[in-house]
């Protein structure tokens, strides 16, 4: 078999450790998986109905151009329907964006670190990857702006970013779009956009209707619990949709994502309710690490970093350890973040469970660990 050379450059992307894995790996009956920034709790009832009475239609092809699906993204944000694109997942979309744009020798501008995806998105057509690094994890967007280069034709931020869950306000990526020229496409990923609870969040939507180079990703694989469904959404130029019909594949979004995201949408109040709850949840954790002098980088998303430094096992040991405990987190190293870990919110029972587990690794800990474990 002959590949592409670009495959040489590429490595395949490492998921969280699947639940059941662990348990047989471990022999452990409790595990909790904080590891993939995957909502807690089953989609909303109402959404859970609206797929088993959509699993008679499964004989036939998806609509492919998910009209009903668009018209609903459209209604809910005032737009029109060529305004929106829609995919197997914002990372098909975060592709197929790179396959409409980049060329060998183009370049990418992304934060480091940041979402380990924007990556491969230029590897896989041999375009530079600019990692512009963070400052104290968050996006340097001065810094940004001035890697643009005649050479860059596709600029991403994350926000909340990936895996730092740090925020940057809209009014600050602004100056960056004002400062980007018209011919670089800028990707706001905003897929834990709905867990900010910053005070001085804005929309970034609005954004988008000044600067038709701007797109505006979001999910349904997050706060709305779907990601086994697999769709995401995006809002730009109606050219970026006439662009990205002619790629994507025929079906990409399959029936039960359709009807399912439909229906997730008309629950904007149980929406609230959850990033409520994984507000909570997250200042909850940050302060019981805080109390143990455990840092933890201040997070807008359904993560966080946790400082996992001067445990009783050195950082690269940590996340092998907290997994012979039952608890699969994110290793910070494979992420950019070597010292820290990427932790999950999860329920407030997992969340304790996490913080159990990881005390039992703080020094001195040993005995007690001993008697904690059931
Ligand atoms: C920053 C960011 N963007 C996009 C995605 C992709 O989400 P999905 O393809 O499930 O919509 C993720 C998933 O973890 C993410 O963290």
């Amino acid at each position: 078999m002959r590949f592409i050379r670009e495959l040489d450059q590429m490595i395949a992307y490492e998921p969280g450790q699947p639940l059941e894995l662990v348990m047989r790996r471990f022999g452990l009956s409790e595990v909790v998986k904080l590891a993939s920034n995957e909502l807690p709790v089953p989609p909303f009832p109402e959404v859970q109905e609206a797929i088993i009475a959509a699993i008679d239609g499964l004989n036939r092809y998806p609509d492919g151009h998910c009209t009903d699906l668009r018209a609903a993204i459209a209604a809910h944000y005032g737009r029109d329907g060529e305004e929106v694109v829609i995919g197997n997942g914002s990372c098909e979309l975060l592709m197929l964006i790179g396959d409409a744009v980049l060329e060998r020798g183009d370049e990418l501008v992304f934060a480091a670190p940041s979402f380990t995806v924007y990556e491969d998105i230029s590897r896989r057509h041999g375009a530079a990857a600019v990692r512009v690094p963070t400052v104290d994890f968050v996006h340097d967007l001065d810094a940004m702006a001035d890697a643009v280069t005649a050479r860059t034709k596709l600029l991403i931020v994350c926000n909340p970013n990936n895996p730092t869950g740090t925020y940057v306000p809209v009014a600050d990526v602004q100056e960056l779009v004002d400062r980007v020229p018209d011919d670089v496409l800028v990707i706001i990923d905003e897929a834990y956009n709905e867990f900010v609870s910053a005070p001085d969040a804005q929309d970034s939507l609005e954004l988008q209707t000044t600067h038709e180079n701007v797109v505006v990703l979001r999910t349904f694989s997050k706060i709305y619990g779907l990601c086994g469904l697999r769709v995401g959404y995006g809002l730009g130029a109606p050219a970026l949709k006439e662009a990205l019909d002619k790629l994507r594949q025929p079906f990409n979004v399959n029936r039960l994502a359709q009807v399912a995201a439909i229906e997730a949408l008309k629950h904007q109040d149980k929406v609230r309710a959850r990033a409520a709850a994984n507000a909570e949840v997250r200042a909850y954790m940050a302060a019981r690490l805080a109390a143990r002098g455990r840092a933890t980088v201040p997070s807008e998303a359904n993560f966080m970093l946790v400082d996992v430094r001067g445990l009783s096992v050195p950082p690269e040991q940590v996340f092998e350890a907290l997994l012979a405990k039952g608890v699969i987190v994110r290793d910070g190293h494979a992420l950019g973040c070597p010292g820290w870990a990427r932790v999950s919110v999860g329920t407030r029972a997992e969340t304790d469970f996490f913080l159990a587990k990881l005390a039992e690794l703080e020094p001195g800990a040993g005995p007690l660990s001993e008697g904690r474990r059931s």
